[in-house]
């Protein structure tokens, strides 16, 4: 298995490029299952998920053709059957989103229960109770979804009583084919969220209330949608990262192809530790700080401190001046690059979900274990500012959401690799 080897203690300088969010793209490329006649998307992040989605897509009978590693077009036409199996859905628990669109337009499908994962159990029990209220027949047995809408789906008054951001963008998909209109009580508001509206109201479904969480969609009665084409929106988490990068080194760090509104909660944050944080159009600009203090942040839905920035912010509270507090709210098990970040010599305490990071403590490079996505880039950035060398292993969480992080560190300056076990 591939592992990442880093030395710390470099200086950086210049600019990254930043990707498309590989949360707004897989939403945007199930949607492709709502229209007859094809879905272009560009400005994909060269992802693993993506990559997974795309061949789950192809496997139910889409016709894919990849213009570029960036772009592509889609065409659900007709489909050879509506069946997700387990061996796809266990590698990404996004494969969920199929549910909806499936449901709107094929009026049937087998979705394998995604299991949980390394964060947090993450049922999908808010997305199968919204799909009955729209008149699907749900059974869960065997480890599968097996649902079915022999008259279409109808809309539905639907109130989530947790904010959940693909329970949102499934029965937006749904609603948007379904029989008359549909009302969304507590939605999910990310940007990923109003991207995937946007698609949809310009695609020919009515949708009041984008960017609230309130949302009113009138459905098109199983007509199907007419092609489009859609460009990803920048990935706000890729670009909070590389600030991150920016501030644990103390340098300035230029990122282009951001969107600075998407960031403001996690500026607001840098800028209260201590940096400076300058935005001109789509660039964003991290500057040094005199001092960085410790800080306290709790974690919460959009537009709120994102939970894919916590690990992130916990490695940089490490060199931060005094006790900094991170509460995370939205999952039971997202403190799995504690231990990590413990092996390279910081030192925090957790009680329950808040964890208390103690700084400033250098850190000394050691072998540690990526064990989700966004700890595997919690981990990096300890590694390029511990002393000496740290390999970081099972970095195939790190493919799944960072389109070539090593070649991106390198060009400006970090000193990385990729190595095999
Ligand atoms: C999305 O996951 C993101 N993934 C996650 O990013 C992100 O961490 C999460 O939203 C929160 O912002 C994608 O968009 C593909 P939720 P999602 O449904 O939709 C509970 C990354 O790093 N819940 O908003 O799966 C759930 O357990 C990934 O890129 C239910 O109880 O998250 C969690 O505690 C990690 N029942 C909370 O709601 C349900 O039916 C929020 O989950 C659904 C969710």
């Amino acid at each position: 298995m591939d592992y990442l080897k880093i030395l710390g203690g470099q200086n950086i300088q210049g600019s990254v490029l930043i990707s498309g969010a590989k949360n707004a793209a897989l939403p945007l490329l199930a949607s492709s299952l709502l229209f007859e006649d094809g879905l272009e998307v560009s400005n994909l992040p060269d992802v693993v998920d993506v990559k997974t989605l795309v061949r789950l897509l192809e496997y139910l009978g889409c016709g894919i053709l990849w213009k570029d590693a960036h772009s592509l077009r889609i065409d659900a036409k007709k489909l050879v059957h509506t069946k997700a199996t387990y061996d796809i859905v266990r590698k990404m628990r996004a494969s969920i989103l199929i549910l909806g669109p499936l449901l709107a337009r094929f009026r049937k499908c087998e979705v394998s229960l995604p299991g949980g994962c390394a964060i947090g159990a993450r049922p999908v029990d808010l997305h199968i109770k919204a799909m009955e209220k729209m008149g699907a027949e749900i059974t869960i047995e065997n480890g599968y979804i097996t649902a079915k809408a022999p008259n279409g789906l109808r809309g539905a008054h639907i109130t989530f009583d947790k904010i959940t951001v693909t329970g949102t963008e499934n029965v937006l998909m749904a609603a948007g084919l379904a029989k008359g209109k549909t009302q969304i009580i507590n939605a999910a508001k990310e940007p990923e969220v109003v991207q995937l509206c946007e698609l949809l109201q310009q695609s020919g479904v009515e949708i009041e209330g984008i960017g609230t969480d309130t949302l009113v969609v009138h459905g098109r009665d199983g007509e199907a949608l007419k092609s489009q084409k859609i460009s990803v929106i920048p990935d706000r988490i890729e670009a909070g990262t590389y600030m991150c990068v920016g501030a644990i080194l103390n340098t300035k760090l230029t990122l282009k192809n951001v969107d600075p509104r998407h960031l403001e909660s996690v500026s607001d944050k840098l800028e209260e530790i201590g940096f400076g944080v300058e935005t001109l159009d789509n660039e964003l600009s991290i500057l040094p700080a005199k001092k960085y203090n410790a800080f306290e942040l709790v974690t919460s839905e959009y537009p709120g401190f994102p939970t894919d920035m916590q690990a992130q912010f916990m490695a940089l509270a490490t060199q931060c001046e005094g006790t900094s507090i991170i509460e995370e709210r939205l999952f039971e098990n997202r403190f799995m690059h504690v231990s990590e970040l413990q092996r390279l010599g910081a030192h925090i305490s957790l009680k329950g979900n808040i964890a208390q990071v103690y700084g400033q403590t250098p850190l000394n490079g050691a072998d540690v274990m990526a064990t989700d996505l966004r700890a595997s880039s919690a981990l990096i950035l300890a590694a390029i500012v511990a002393k000496g060398y740290t390999q970081i292993h099972r970095i195939y969480h790190l493919d799944r959401g960072y389109e070539k992080i090593e070649e991106k560190l390198r060009k400006i300056g970090i000193k990385i690799e990729r190595l095999k076990d």
